[in-house]
């Protein structure tokens, strides 16, 4: 498979969301060395924060924006988040994958909540190079609300476009998006109302499950489609198996 990927790895996927920052490594290691076995360039990882950044988003309200002198939130939230990014990029190095951390707030802007720019043209020639860039979810300065938070699927919806990247994938805790037990094989604009879906226990400031759902649906709305499955299954998606798991898709492409 050549074509270009973006692989979201989700904060509970890659940290434990049930105690303060606590980043899983054994996850993180097996998750390395399966892109590091399928795929080493072409690909672009994105993650989440799990417990290493949504609580410190929670507590300092930052899902509702920043004023003047209220800022230390930004700062305390973006450290630790950048924290998280640095134990990615290293597990991804040591399993032989060139990982490059990239963090949202030197190079975006939002407003009201969603990017208005990304800077992506030396994520563009890092692919060239055949190096991975590993983005995350991030606090980003805002033009209407001083600062935000700009979830991994919001980064995931925004660079697919800007990049032009076809194959997006997104590896979380639950097999895919779950109608009651039973995972939902396909979900397209017209059949997300008819699925219940469950929320996350944990903190989350981004939206949890139908966050995301919302921003694949925008992403399928332009023609790009996305697959959501356990990060068990994550070399399959990788190598373009069936993973088990859900395809968001717009009206008219499959
Ligand atoms: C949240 O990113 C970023 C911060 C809270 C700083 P995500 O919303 O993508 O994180 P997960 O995947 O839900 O944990």
């Amino acid at each position: 498979m050549s074509e270009r990927m973006i692989l979201k790895l989700g904060g509970s996927v890659i940290t434990d969301k049930s105690a303060d920052c606590t980043v899983n490594r054994e996850s993180l290691a097996t998750i390395a060395a399966a892109i590091a076995q399928s795929r080493t360039s072409g690909i672009v990882v994105i993650h989440g924060a799990g417990s290493c950044g949504h609580p410190e988003a929670k507590r300092y309200h930052l899902d509702k924006g920043a004023s003047s002198g209220q800022t230390d939130g930004i700062w305390v939230t973006h450290r630790v988040v950048s924290g998280l990014n640095d134990e990615v990029v290293r597990a991804l190095r040591d399993a032989g994958v060139a990982a490059v951390g990239v963090h949202p707030f030197h190079t975006a802007v939002a407003d009201n909540g969603r990017l208005v720019s990304f800077e992506h043209r030396h994520l563009e020639k890092m692919l060239a190079l055949g190096m991975v860039p590993v983005i995350h979810g991030d606090v980003v300065m805002d033009l209407t609300r001083g600062a935000c938070i700009v979830s991994g699927d919001q980064l995931v919806r925004y660079l697919a476009l800007a990049l032009h990247i076809p194959c997006v994938g997104l590896a979380t805790d639950v097999p895919g998006v779950l109608d009651g037990t039973c995972v939902v094989p396909k979900i397209t604009r017209g059949t997300m109302p008819e699925i219940q879906i469950g929320n996350s226990k944990h903190t989350d400031v981004t939206g949890g499950m139908s966050g995301k759902l919302n921003e694949l649906l925008e992403l399928a709305d332009a023609g790009i489609g996305s697959d959501i499955f356990h990060v068990s299954r994550t070399r399959d998606f990788l190598n373009g198996n069936d993973h088990g798991g859900t395809h968001v898709r717009g009206e008219k492409n499959e």
